[in-house]
């Protein structure tokens, strides 16, 4: 990128930069959008021993925990974004949901575990219940966790001993809800399978007895393991899904920096989390570089993003202090008010492109969060140096979202809310602002709003990455590091701004990736 563009004493946004149409063998549809989201983490500690074998061994135990996504796009660990529905949407299309943390432990901990236990192809740790818990248990457990069947396991190990599907259910009455579920479960000629089947094995079974989920088994009989017919039918719609070693969707969740900050990471640890992200306004700060240690002191291993930063100092401290990803963006936001309320911020591009040259020095990647209004945004932002970025106001319009659906003069719309706003602030994630915290006055730093309903994950995404690839053969990119490395950038006026968006024309019918600004 021709860095020159970028000054100490100007910083610059997406509006007022284009990426310049270069020579290109690329085309779209042939570009490789996949993106590394932290720094190669070791697993595992070697033992050496003076035999030279096993320090062979010994040394190939190593993994690598190095969370590698589809797509370059992470969602904001806002609660009218990001829980459990979304980011399984967003991991099956290669993504990373980040699950806000406005909620007590449990319940977060709890959106988790919902998308770990999604469809993975081998559910590794199923929900169970035991034969003396009622219908009504069962259902609510059903209804929690989306899911069609339930295993009925007995003692500790968790001995097999029926599954309860939602055909044994077909005749229940309301009156059965308080009888146990022992009367209802099917236990005779059981179909299970060894530890160890494959998902075409298993696909083999489920299709010569016509069942939908197959129990995997011990030898001494005791559950370790669910494949189900739904599972196996996912990870052919989705094959760019983002998942981790056990072929279970990626998922990270934030945290703060308070009392509460180990029990919260702690819980989400428990529930498998892959990366956890420290979420804050302002990342430069002697509590979130402690929070960082603090995580790093207690899970060595999990991953960590932390931020927010915009300059390399700030960049700098947080890699120091063990972050593995970084990110960006201060007042950025689509539903920010700090940099007016405060007067402290930085215009997007040029707190991209510097703190990537700081992180990239010391090869960890950055999330650029923050005021993407369209997919050449996206561009624009991986061209000046982000590896990935987050997007909040972008999703909280789609279907997944938790934010209400709401008609405004005849359109419908989704709630979209500042985590910093007042209605939010009031919440678990008060510390993310340090204002207003002694004295119990609040200093909202967002608003509360709605923005345009968009639909479904799988076609927003499509239009998004649809619009960064277009941008790569613009470029002449065929990765995202191309897009880096080679892309030139220039600068234009407010009127070049305005030749860029229709103009001249009144809009008859919207197009799926370009809305009027609300
Ligand atoms: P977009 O533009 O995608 O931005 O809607 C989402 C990001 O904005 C940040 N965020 C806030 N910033 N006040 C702020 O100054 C707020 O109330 C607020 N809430 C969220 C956050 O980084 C998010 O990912």
């Amino acid at each position: 990128m021709n860095e020159d563009l970028f000054t100490e004493n100007e910083a610059l946004t997406f509006d007022d930069l284009l990426i310049v149409p270069g020579y290109t063998e690329v085309l779209p549809d042939q570009t490789d959008v996949s993106a590394r989201l932290t720094r190669n983490i070791l697993l595992g500690i070697p033992i050496l021993s003076a035999a030279m074998d096993t320090v062979t061994e010994a040394r190939s135990a190593r993994l690598t925990r190095n969370i590698l996504l589809g797509i370059p796009i992470l969602s904001a660990a806002m609660d009218t974004v990001t829980e459990a529905r979304l980011a399984i949407a967003l991991a099956r299309e290669g993504g990373l949901g980040i699950i806000h943390r406005n909620m007590p432990i449990e319940r977060q901990a709890e959106e988790v575990d919902k998308v770990k236990r999604s469809e993975s192809g081998m559910i590794v740790d199923p929900v169970t219940l035991s034969p003396s818990a009622t219908l009504q248990d069962a259902e609510d457990l059903m209804a929690n966790f989306h899911i069609s069947g339930i295993p009925i396991t007995q003692g500790k190990k968790g001995k097999l001993v029926g599954i309860l599907t939602n055909r044994d259910l077909r005749f229940s009455s309301a009156s059965d809800l308080k009888r146990p579920v022992s009367e209802f479960m099917t236990s005779r000629n059981l179909i299970t399978a060894p530890v160890g089947t494959t998902l075409e094995q298993a696909k083999a079974i489920l299709q010569q007895h016509r069942i939908e989920k197959l129990p995997l088994v011990d030898d001494e009989g005791d559950l370790k393991g669910l494949i189900t017919v739904k599972d196996i039918q996912k990870k052919r719609d989705y094959p760019s899904a983002a998942t981790d070693s056990k072929g279970r969707l990626l998922v990270g969740a934030a945290v703060g920096v308070g009392a509460d900050l180990e029990a919260r990471a702690g819980a989400l640890v428990e529930k498998g989390v892959d990366v956890v992200a420290v979420d804050t306004a302002h990342g430069h700060s002697a509590g979130v570089l402690r929070a960082v240690e603090r995580i790093k002191k207690n899970w060595p291993d999990l991953p960590v993003l932390a931020g927010n930063v915009v300059t390399p100092q700030g960049t700098d401290a947080l890699i120091a202090a063990g972050a593995d990803g970084i990110k960006v963006g201060v007042g950025s936001g689509s539903i920010c008010t700090t940099r007016v309320i405060s007067g402290a911020g930085m215009p997007q591009m040029t707190a991209i492109f510097e703190c990537a040259r700081a992180a990239h020095a010391k090869g960890i990647p950055i999330i650029a969060d923050g005021g993407i209004k369209y997919s050449g945004d996206i561009t624009k932002a991986i061209a000046a140096g982000a590896d990935a970025v987050m997007l909040g106001g972008l999703l909280a319009g789609l279907d997944e979202s938790p934010g209400e659906l709401v008609l405004y003069e005849g359109r419908q719309f989704k709630q979209y809310r500042g985590m910093g706003s007042l209605g939010a602030i009031q919440g678990y994630g008060k510390d993310r602002y340090a204002s207003g915290q002694g004295s119990g006055k609040l200093v909202p730093e967002g608003i509360e709003g709605i923005v345009p309903y968009r639909g479904t994950m799988h076609d927003y995404v499509y239009q998004l990455v649809g619009g960064l690839r277009s941008g790569m053969g613009y470029a002449g990119a065929a990765t995202l590091d191309d897009l880096k490395n080679k892309t030139r950038l220039r600068r234009i006026t407010n009127a070049g701004l305005i030749e860029s968006h229709p103009h001249d024309v009144t809009i008859t019918r919207e197009a799926p990736n370009y809305q009027s600004r609300v």
